[in-house]
């Protein structure tokens, strides 16, 4: 099981990336994200070593995470960024990255905050023409389009981003037209993108899409005479999950990727680069969350109660997610149970874990949730008036606070009561 690669156990204690867990949630309390430096650090030197230095780039697609701290370890890296909307584009630029290390991949954005992008300078990957025409009057300097090659693969049906049904991009006779209009706009410099879907496991499928890609993208260059700046292939790369998954081969991976672009030489001039624009594999296993067994309970199903909720790990009910789940200060119990594991929201879909085999725990117990650096605390809520969890990092043998735990008022800033609704005496919310 790869995932257990950063954990150790040093006189009975359990470590993550060194450090003991049970002793820092003693300290600052569940629940808890602990982040590590060197494992986000060692996913970037691995992506960047899978691709020959010249003309490849790494962007951060920051929708995975957007943990400032994090943001900032990855500039420092010399890794760019894949925002969602202005606000990512916002962020991104306050915690230091240049306008030109930026591709905003925007979909469905309203034409004001597409302008608000454009004036930031940041390279522009609209999803649609009908995006594009929103700016066409005044468009950025730099842009691409999405193409929907006509395949995708996700691990789930809500994270696959290509093929028929998807609401992402375009088919590639779209595309062709929406070139020609950005050209006729006075638009020179371009690449072209792609994102088919996520945590994908299997190297074949990067074979296969980036082949489709790069010939949809030889044929508009072609047609129109264009020489794109970049080819985009978006993220997707996965990691595991499940016990009986394996690691991405990014070896393979890589080198099918650099055979199709040897396929391709047309599309690849010396001054194109290709760009990957991953998530989940630079953050996914950089963090753990750490929860606390509050209270048990066994009728006609066995519940382990925690203090981790849906709030803060939506995604087991948002697609089904699995995320590997190991007992901290019980590692070594002998006994074993089955169950749920539950957290406080009220809600029937507030289970971290569906009938799972785990060392057996009582009130009190730590468990640690694997792979909670992508998509988890970026995709959490306030729901229940419930905080979102605490984050720290650890950092060449220190730890910093990351994020503050919630209190009430945090979760309250932004309510007004108008006046006449008041209750007596009250001053503010
Ligand atoms: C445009 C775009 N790029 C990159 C990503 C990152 O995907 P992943 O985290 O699977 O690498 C996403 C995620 O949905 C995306 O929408």
């Amino acid at each position: 099981m790869d995932y257990l690669d950063y954990f150790d156990i040093v006189n009975g204690k359990l470590l993550f990336s060194g450090e003991d867990i049970s002793e820092l949630s003693e300290k600052y309390g569940t629940p808890l994200i602990i982040y590590s430096r060197s494992i986000i650090e060692r996913n970037v030197r691995e992506l960047m070593n899978a691709f020959d230095k010249e003309n490849f780039s790494l962007h951060y697609a920051m929708k995975a995470n957007y943990n400032p701290a994090i943001l900032s370890i990855l500039r420092e890296k010399g890794v760019g960024i894949d925002a969602a909307n202005l606000n990512e584009v916002l962020l991104a630029l306050k915690t230091g990255f240049s306008k030109d290390k930026i591709i905003a991949s925007p979909n469905n954005l309203p034409g004001n905050e597409l302008k608000k992008i454009k004036e930031t300078g940041v390279t522009i990957n609209f999803d649609d023409i009908s995006q594009f025409n929103m700016v066409a009057a005044d468009p950025p300097e730099t842009i691409s389009f999405r193409i929907n090659p006509g395949m995708g693969k996700g691990e789930f049906e809500g994270t696959t981003t290509g093929g028929k049904g998807s609401k992402f991009g375009m088919p590639p006779e779209a595309a062709l037209k929406a070139y020609e209009t950005a050209i006729e706009s006075g638009v020179h410099r371009l690449g072209i993108h792609m994102m088919t879907g996520s945590n994908v496991l299997d190297p074949e499928f990067f074979r296969e899409s980036t082949r489709t890609f790069f010939s949809i993208a030889s044929e508009i260059s072609h047609k129109l005479g264009i020489t794109f700046e970049f080819v985009d292939i978006g993220g997707g790369f996965g990691v595991p999950y499940r016990d009986n998954e394996e690691s991405l081969d990014l070896g393979r991976t890589s080198n099918y990727i650099k055979e199709n672009m040897k396929n391709y030489r047309d599309l690849f001039t010396e001054n194109t680069k290709l760009i990957m624009e991953p998530g989940r594999y630079i953050v996914a296993n950089s963090a753990v969350l750490i929860s606390r067994v509050t209270c048990k309970k066994d009728y006609d199903r066995n519940m382990i109660g925690t203090d981790t909720g849906m709030n803060i790990l939506i995604r087991p009910a948002l697609y089904g997610a699995i995320h590997p789940i190991i007992p901290v200060n019980k590692f070594f119990n002998k006994k074993e149970e089955r169950g749920d594991v539950v957290g406080p929201i009220c809600e029937n879909t507030d289970k971290i874990a569906k009938d799972i085999s785990i060392q057996k725990l009582e009130p009190g117990d730590l468990i640690a949730i694997l792979n909670a650096g992508a998509y988890v605390t970026s995709m959490s809520s306030n729901y229940n008036l419930q905080p979102k969890a605490m984050e720290i990092l650890l950092d060449n043998r220190e730890e910093y606070i990351i994020r503050e735990r919630d209190e009430l008022q945090d979760m309250l800033n932004n309510f007004i009561i108008p006046e006449h609704l008041k209750a007596i005496g009250m001053d503010r919310l």
